[in-house]
């Protein structure tokens, strides 16, 4: 099989992703009825962080150590990487020894340089511009409580960030639209998401009628990874970016709420909200582990059966 990578959502089609979720469907069940399966035995995962996590570690971690395989972790700060060796040549060494390699870090173009220099699946864990994985376990975790997302509306309230891109590729690929609500000078760009037209997401100055009809609000924090010295002028920029009761008063009834978490409750999120009966952040959170598995099962072995 050709090596595939997983550096953005529009790196796999409509029907893979059919695939991936009946797999994170299976794969979830042998977890959870304590079944042995060990298809990633003797495979290796590299996991190099530069920046924090916690979700993203473990489950990457879990998942592999359940499946069979093991793990290495690298950070900036303990490897080369922090010491300017050249990305090119990192891929090139670690990529002969592992069989799979998962990066966070800053810029887009850095995962994509790794990976033309990579003799092995290399899987985007988060970037400035992009977190595929996450969104990967978001809609898995919507097909489980509401069905097929096509056709559906995602109000999306906040920053105009790597979620929010990723959110913008899902759309177009899976047939469903964005509700799009940023503060001025916090948009997405339509060039960075990286999505062809605008004829899957609409923008809305006021996050209240983004929310209206929605099948599902999401937000994020209000300052990513990376962007920490824009703190101050961000929290006064985005105060009225917060989802709240009347918020989800006005989507559908039966509308659910998900947060990639980290979440900062009275923030981009009234507790009430994230703590609340629509709320599905814990499903969301333990799904990175099951959708990733799935993923991590496809790029090593593609389909398998069982
Ligand atoms: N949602 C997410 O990626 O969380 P971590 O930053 O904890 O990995
Ligand atoms: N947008 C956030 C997501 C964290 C999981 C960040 O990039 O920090």
């Amino acid at each position: 099989m050709a090596i595939r990578h997983y550096l953005q959502f529009t790196d796999f089609t409509a029907e893979e992703y059919a695939w991936l979720f009946e797999r994170a469907a299976v794969i979830k069940k042998k977890f959870k009825a304590y079944e042995k399966y060990h298809p990633l035995a003797d495979r290796t995962l590299a996991m190099i962080f530069e920046k924090a996590s916690t979700r993203t570690r473990v489950s990457f971690e879990a998942g592999m150590y359940q499946m069979g395989g093991s793990v290495v972790h690298l950070t900036t700060g303990d490897s080369q990487l922090g010491r300017a060796e050249p990305i090119e040549d990192s891929a090139r060494v670690i990529s002969r020894m592992v069989d799979l390699v998962m990066i966070r870090t800053f810029g887009q173009e850095k995962i994509e340089r790794f990976a033309a220099h990579s003799r092995v699946p290399v899987i985007n864990g988060l970037t400035n511009e992009f977190h595929p994985c996450q969104i990967l376990a978001d809609l898995f975790t919507y097909i489980e409580h509401r069905g097929s997302i096509a056709g559906k509306v995602v109000a999306w309230v906040g920053d105009g960030n790597n979620m929010a891109n990723t959110w913008l590729q899902a759309a177009e690929l899976l047939g469903f639209t964005v509700h799009v609500s940023t503060p001025s000078g916090y948009e997405v760009d339509q060039s960075v998401a990286g999505v062809r037209s605008n004829a899957s997401y609409k923008v809305f100055a006021d996050p209240m009628e983004a929310c209206r009809g929605a099948d599902l609000v999401t937000t994020d924090v209000w300052t990513s990874m990376g962007y920490e010295a824009e703190n101050e002028q961000r929290k006064k920029a985005f105060a009225d970016w917060c989802v709240d009761a009347d918020m989800m008063k006005v989507a559908k009834p039966d509308a659910l709420f998900m947060h990639c978490l980290p979440a900062h409750r009275g923030e981009e999120v009234e507790a009430e909200v994230i703590d609340g009966p629509q709320s599905v952040v814990w499903d969301e959170a333990e799904n990175r582990m099951h959708a990733q598995k799935a993923l991590m099962e496809y790029l090593l072995l593609g389909r398998v059966a069982g």
